[in-house]
């Protein structure tokens, strides 16, 4: 038996109390492991209604939980004994070589999930080299993003049916440096989402009876918001009377000014009054990659908006291979929504994409740890990434190819 004074000291060398951590920010990330961890503590610190605006998708959110889901139906056959001592995570898009193929989508209305709003994710992105997706209905505009960020930026176009109101934009996003332009193809109306639909939640926030007792019970939301200037649609401010200055309901704000009869035709419009690559963004069958091809554009993203508009749409990651066996080669193929980790990325590839692109995963991470929770974010994929690929055998982008997946019946 071990006297008294051995189980003392047997007990010393266990024991290690971790120091105290005063920064709120590191003691929150340091509890974080994946993008789920980030939506808990994001869910935990927003109001709920701000919360579920951001995490909702459409009607009964079956295309929302497949864009995630389907990734788990997708099996590795990793090679072995491949030397994978060093790795390149580059690849080209648009004839730019970044450094993985990892974008941010366009999300607009960032500033409900932290004050800096877009800026903190262009920062973010900048630093890492990401191409960012600005949106059109941003809580930021084209020129202050652009002031904070010298990294690859794309503008997201609505078509509002003022076109002289897009062409501004166009330009202004030309001339600030630009790289590319995604026009959004899905959203000729405005999904129903319920969740947002049982709150009448409107953009900005209207403060209510529910929305006073929502930001008593987060506080640290409800000060940061209460204590920065007001959010309003930064890229439309005084074009149109519903520029963010009063609270809207968003479904009525798209129905109402977003034009319905967008066709093909306006792709070609928008190709002449812009002199760079356009990615057609929502694309969703094999039949409109090929017209998007056809249309002459240079890249397309499958998506659906991250289930937030037509319910019982495709998993993007379900479209990446039968489109790419139509138009691999001839236009980008990004595969957006319900990617969660590096190794979705990796499957993506495997299947035909040349990139992968991102919304809510960077939102959870605003909202539960502003920029920093972004930086946080942008390594966790990388490191994700770097990790699949020498678990399976590959050292270059290039070398993720058909054979390294399978989809599991
Ligand atoms: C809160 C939120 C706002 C969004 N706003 C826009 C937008 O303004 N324009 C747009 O084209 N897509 C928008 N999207 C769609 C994203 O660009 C992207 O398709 C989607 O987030 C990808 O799915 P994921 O969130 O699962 O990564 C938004 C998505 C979310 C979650």
């Amino acid at each position: 038996m071990a006297s008294p004074t051995q189980a003392i000291e047997t007990f010393r060398s266990v024991v290690q109390f971790k120091e105290f951590e005063r920064d709120p920010v590191t003691r929150r990330l340091s509890k974080v492991a994946d993008v789920n961890d980030l939506r808990k503590v994001a869910k935990r610190r927003l109001p709920r209604g701000i919360f579920d605006y951001i995490d909702g998708g459409a009607e009964d959110e079956r295309t929302l939980d497949r864009n995630s889901s389907s990734f788990s139906k997708i099996e590795f056959r990793p090679r072995v004994l491949r030397d994978v001592s060093e790795l390149d995570t580059s690849t080209t898009l648009f004839g730019k070589t970044i450094p993985s193929p990892l974008l941010f989508a366009a999300t607009g209305f960032t500033r409900i999930a932290d004050s800096q709003g877009e800026l903190a994710v262009a920062r973010a992105a900048a630093r890492a080299g990401i191409p960012y997706g600005l949106s059109t209905m941003a809580t930021r505009s084209i020129e202050e993003v652009a002031a904070v960020s010298d990294g690859p930026k794309w503008f997201q176009v609505y078509t509002w049916k003022d076109r002289g109101l897009v062409q501004s934009m166009v330009e202004r996003a030309a001339a600030a440096g630009y790289e590319a332009l995604t026009l959004t193809v899905d959203t000729a109306v405005l999904g129903r989402r319920e969740r947002d639909v049982r709150r009448g939640y409107t953009l900005p926030p209207k403060i209510g009876l529910e929305t006073i007792v929502d930001g008593i019970i987060h506080p640290a939301w409800t000060l940061d918001f209460l204590t920065n200037e007001p959010i309003t649609f930064a890229n439309v401010v005084g074009h149109d009377d519903e520029d963010g200055s009063t609270a809207v309901s968003l479904a009525e704000h798209v129905n109402t000014q977003f034009d319905q009869s967008l066709s093909w035709d306006d792709v070609e419009w928008l190709a002449s009054i812009w002199d760079g690559p356009i990615v057609l963004k929502g694309i969703q069958t094999v039949a409109d990659a090929k017209q998007a091809v056809a249309s002459g554009v240079a890249g397309i993203a499958l998506s659906n908006h991250g289930g937030r508009q037509l319910d019982d749409a495709p998993a993007p990651i379900e479209l990446v291979d039968p489109v790419a066996q139509e138009v691999g080669g001839q236009v980008a193929i990004i595969c957006e929504g319900g990617a969660r980790r590096g190794s979705d990325i990796v499957k993506a590839i495997a299947l035909g994409a040349d990139a992968v692109s991102v919304g809510r995963p960077y939102l959870y991470a605003m909202g539960a740890a502003g920029e920093r929770g972004v930086d946080w974010l942008i390594d966790f994929f990388d490191t994700g990434l770097r990790r699949t690929m020498a678990l399976s055998g590959c050292r270059t982008i290039a070398d993720i190819d058909r054979d390294l997946v399978v989809w599991r019946s």
